[in-house]
């Protein structure tokens, strides 16, 4: 069977290093799934996690690029690229995930000391906590509270202490997730 072409993108790309942080994106996105499927969220939000970073594979701009105080929009270009193959429920909460962020750290106490340096890092850059006027909106957004859930399962699929990924293995996974989905749609 043909490979979608999200698995391409994680075959050419997935070995780039995530935040820095000694994880690859691959291994970072499939941990992400792995937390989703755990909390029994459905094929489309699993696949929501899986590929909430695509956006980062497809700008060109390489590993960490808060490090040069570049924020590359990976939400947008993730979201356009994932609403050409999937449905809403797949790329509106990737959409809303970096704004998930900017939403908790200003409504949760104690959310900001949980974040890893570069999260903190685009924290900045991607315009900081959200004002109250802006959670407000965020509130209304129907997207909310998936794109939250996808939030904190991403916040912590940077851990170098799960068992080494088997690309093929989680490569047939992400296929399977994806056939799944499109099926379902
Ligand atoms: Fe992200
Ligand atoms: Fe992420």
């Amino acid at each position: 069977m043909q490979e979608h072409a999200m698995v391409l993108l994680f075959r050419a790309h997935g070995h780039l290093s995530y935040d820095g942080e000694g994880v690859t994106q691959l291994e970072h996105a499939w941990q992400c799934g792995q937390l989703a499927l755990q909390a029994n969220a459905l094929p489309a939000l699993q696949l929501a996690a899986w590929l909430h970073d695509a956006g980062h594979l497809v700008t060109g701009l390489g590993d960490t690029p808060t490090l040069q105080g570049v924020d590359d929009r990976h939400e947008e270009s993730g979201a356009r690229l994932l609403s050409s193959h999937f449905p809403e429920a797949v790329f509106e909460p990737v959409r809303w995930h970096v704004e998930a962020k900017r939403y908790m750290v200003a409504s949760i106490p104690g959310y900001r000391a949980r974040l890893s340096a570069d999260s903190v890092r685009s924290l900045a850059l991607q315009g900081g906590p959200m004002s109250p006027e802006e959670c407000q909106r965020f509130e209304a957004n129907p997207h909310c509270m998936d794109a939250q859930r996808l939030r904190v399962w991403d916040d912590v699929s940077k851990r170098m202490d799960w068992p080494l990924v088997d690309e093929e293995r989680i490569c047939g996974e992400l296929q399977t997730l994806i056939a799944r989905v499109l099926q379902a749609a």
